[in-house]
């Protein structure tokens, strides 16, 4: 026996299910496994950004300009940044993708084996002995880094379906081990520019201890702005299989 399905429904059909971009891969929302190679595969693809979405391009990724302030502690100096491109974000790992509804909440795990940074710079201060007012192209190489992200959202009906609203980032950035490059700091006076690398890689830390939290609140409007775009155009269960 043959069962005819009548035209209406799949025009019904047609009407209710907004299609997900092809990037996108349905999961059942607790299937974790499922959730974190789709985000994987999803992110992997978003090099050149997604135009349905108005996604920009994330690979490389351009960054708005960046101060920081000279503050206390073992690097106080002022810096800032602009320029700044950070490469090699579609290259990564997702080691855990997980939502819950209720209280909503997202958390976003990634490692990534080696991202480079590079932008123009100014800083001015005393680091390490060296006393700076100058700067031009910096670079960085960072292996084995990992980006924490937890999303707090609410819930909200429109025209009878549910929507997630992102209202609220936090991004914690772990950069594994650095490699960073002042370049020509001291106007072509080589010996000085090598001797402030050494002392930058051998204490790299303490100078991005200085950037974190700012750079993190850069990162944390970024992942709000792109995860709104998409949660605002397809509703929960057009996103995840909440059956
Ligand atoms: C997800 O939830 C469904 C229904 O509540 C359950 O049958 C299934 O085993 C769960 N799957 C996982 C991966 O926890
Ligand atoms: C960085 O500082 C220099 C020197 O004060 C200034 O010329 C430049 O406009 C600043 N750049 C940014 C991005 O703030
Ligand atoms: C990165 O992690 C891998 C795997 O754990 C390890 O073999 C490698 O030495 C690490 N590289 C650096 C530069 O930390
Ligand atoms: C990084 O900066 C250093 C110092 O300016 C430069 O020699 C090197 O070529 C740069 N690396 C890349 C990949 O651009």
């Amino acid at each position: 026996m043959q069962i005819r399905i009548p035209l209406a429904f799949y025009l019904i059909a047609l009407v209710l299910c907004n299609p997900l971009p092809d990037i996108l891969k349905r999961c059942r929302i607790n299937d974790t496994g499922c959730l974190a190679s789709s985000v994987e595969y999803a992110i992997a693809k978003m090099g050149n950004g997604l135009p349905e979405l108005q996604m920009p391009p994330i690979d490389p990724l351009s960054l708005e300009d960046l101060v920081v302030q000279a503050s206390d502690g073992p690097v106080s100096m002022y810096q800032n940044y602009s320029n700044t491109k950070i490469n090699h974000l579609t290259k990564l790992t997702v080691n855990q993708f997980k939502i819950n509804l209720d209280p909503c909440e997202i958390n976003l795990e990634t490692f990534y084996p080696s991202l480079f940074c590079s932008g123009d710079f100014f800083i001015k201060g005393e680091l390490f002995g060296f006393d700076i007012n100058g700067g031009e192209t910096a670079n960085g190489t960072s292996t084995n880094t990992t980006i924490g992200v937890t999303l707090t959202c609410n819930r909200n009906k429109d025209n009878g379906k549910e929507y997630i609203k992102v209202t609220d980032v936090k991004v914690l950035v772990n950069w594994g081990t650095m490699v960073l490059h002042y370049g020509n700091v001291f106007k072509d006076d080589e010996q000085r520019n090598r001797d402030l690398d050494k002392k930058v890689n051998d204490n790299s830390n303490d100078i991005l201890e200085t950037a974190k939290g700012d750079f993190q609140v850069l990162l944390e409007s970024l992942f709000e702005d792109w995860s709104n775009k998409v949660f605002s155009k397809y509703a929960v269960n057009e996103i995840f299989d909440i059956s």
